[in-house]
């Protein structure tokens, strides 16, 4: 049977408030945030019927108690979709939404579906990185890998000693530009569509509402980031300013066929364009998306050239930093995270993914002279994933 391959479109997407783990979020089930966002684009999308819904794919990182459960099926059901939507979990560490996403749209590239929902979830506060976790000691044994490679923070270290071009000065200026970023975006009312409240209970203080990220630290100086302790190694260059902090939060978004979509009624907010993921050593692993765009932009036909918008997750300044020296873009280049990036809001991990795919989608939406955009992320044990889009409201298509 000869198939055809069909265009996918990022339809629309949402994301609770991103808390401080432990934070606004402490009495919330984590399931709960994911919840919230499908049940959110359902209430801003009534044109898309919950039974055209072919498949959830919901990512976490650590996937026991409110984050197991094959947590995809789980939250579906939860959600009010009908119980004849079927869903399931992802896990590739703080790239689980990104993978939820490409998953499901190469499900709908081929024909197997026409409308999912993707996105992710991780509380920190109620499943530390690391929880559970049981390395098969072969991975050190053997030398696989180097020990430091298993502390996120110490891999960005290791960055840092790889470029010393890549000062500690630089690494805090490129925070603080970030958390100045998400001020003015948040002024500017830029951040506030892609969020859905979500109703918080304390056993103390009662009943709340998560309306704003808690994380920004729009008051943070260049010489209070020079102050802060660097926790992975003495005399290091890593700290809780330059670093994206442990936080609770999920994202979830809507992809379709693109035609399936403009039937519909459905708004086409992006179109995808191509996806890798590729490897690279455990212990540097913020240099992942280097690869991981070069394999993108290679299968697109594109150059760095044709991207008008970066929206790079900011694990760490260090490794944003390392893939903008790779490329020769500069460290305050407009194009790149205009509205700041996880170091200010945070980086719940497995959530993130959408989170970037959603503040494009946006972007797009304001750029009409932007055609293609770009989402990539680090990925624990060494990785990293690109996802590159076009924009259908680029000027040129009219
Ligand atoms: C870096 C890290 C260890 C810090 O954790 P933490 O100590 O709980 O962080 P805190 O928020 O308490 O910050 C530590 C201190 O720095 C201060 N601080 C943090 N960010 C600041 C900023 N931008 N400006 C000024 N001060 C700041 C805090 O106020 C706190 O000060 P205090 O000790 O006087 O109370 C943690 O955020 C981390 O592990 N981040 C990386 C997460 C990760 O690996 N993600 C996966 C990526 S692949």
């Amino acid at each position: 049977m000869a198939r055809e391959l069909r265009d996918v479109a990022f339809v629309d997407g949402v994301r609770t408030p991103f808390g401080k783990a432990g934070g606004v979020y402490a009495h919330t089930r984590a399931d709960d945030l994911v919840i919230r966002c499908i049940r959110e684009l359902l209430r801003r999308n009534p044109q898309l019927p919950p039974e055209r819904v072919d498949e959830v794919a919901i990512a976490a990182t650590t996937q026991i108690g409110d984050q197991g459960l094959t947590i995809g099926r789980t939250a579906a059901l939860l959600a009010g979709l009908p119980k004849s939507v079927p869903g399931y979990a992802i896990d590739r560490m703080c790239a689980g939404a990104m993978t939820a996403v490409t998953t499901v749209a190469s499900g709908i590239a081929f024909g197997a579906y026409d409308v999912a929902i993707a996105g992710g979830v991780e509380h920190m506060g109620r499943h530390p990185m690391g929880e559970g976790v049981d390395p098969n000691p072969r991975i050190l044994a053997e030398k696989l890998v180097d020990p430091s490679a298993l502390v996120m923070g110490a891999t960005a270290e290791n960055l840092h000693d790889r470029i010393p071009g890549i000062s500690k000065e630089r690494a805090d200026a490129y925070a603080y530009a970030s958390q100045q970023k998400t001020a003015k975006a948040y002024a500017a009312g830029y951040l506030q569509p892609d969020l859905v409240s979500v109703a918080t209970r304390d056993p103390e203080q009662g009943w709340g509402l998560a309306t704003v990220d808690e994380a920004p630290r729009p008051d943070t100086s260049m010489g209070r980031l020079a102050t802060l302790k660097t926790p992975f190694r003495p005399h290091g260059k890593v700290t809780a300013g330059n670093a994206a902090g442990l936080n609770d939060g999920a994202t979830a978004a809507i992809i379709a066929a693109e035609d399936v979509a403009r039937e519909l009624g459905l708004p086409v907010g992006m179109r995808l364009v191509s996806y890798a993921f590729t490897g690279v050593e455990p212990e540097v692993m913020g240099f992942g998306p280097i690869p991981s765009t070069e394999k993108a932009l290679r299968q697109a036909g594109l150059t760095i050239n044709d991207i008008g918008l970066f929206e790079l997750n900011e694990a760490f300044a260090v490794q944003v930093l390392a893939f903008l020296d790779h490329f020769g873009i500069a460290d305050d280049d407009p194009r790149v995270n205009p509205w700041g990036g996880a170091i200010a809001v945070g980086h719940p991990l497995a959530s993130s993914g959408v989170r970037l795919m959603t503040q494009l989608s946006r972007h797009f939406a304001q750029r009409p002279d932007v055609r293609y955009g770009l989402t990539a992320m680090c990925i624990g044990i060494g990785m990293g994933g690109t996802v590159i889009w076009e924009n259908p409201a680029w000027e040129g298509n009219r």
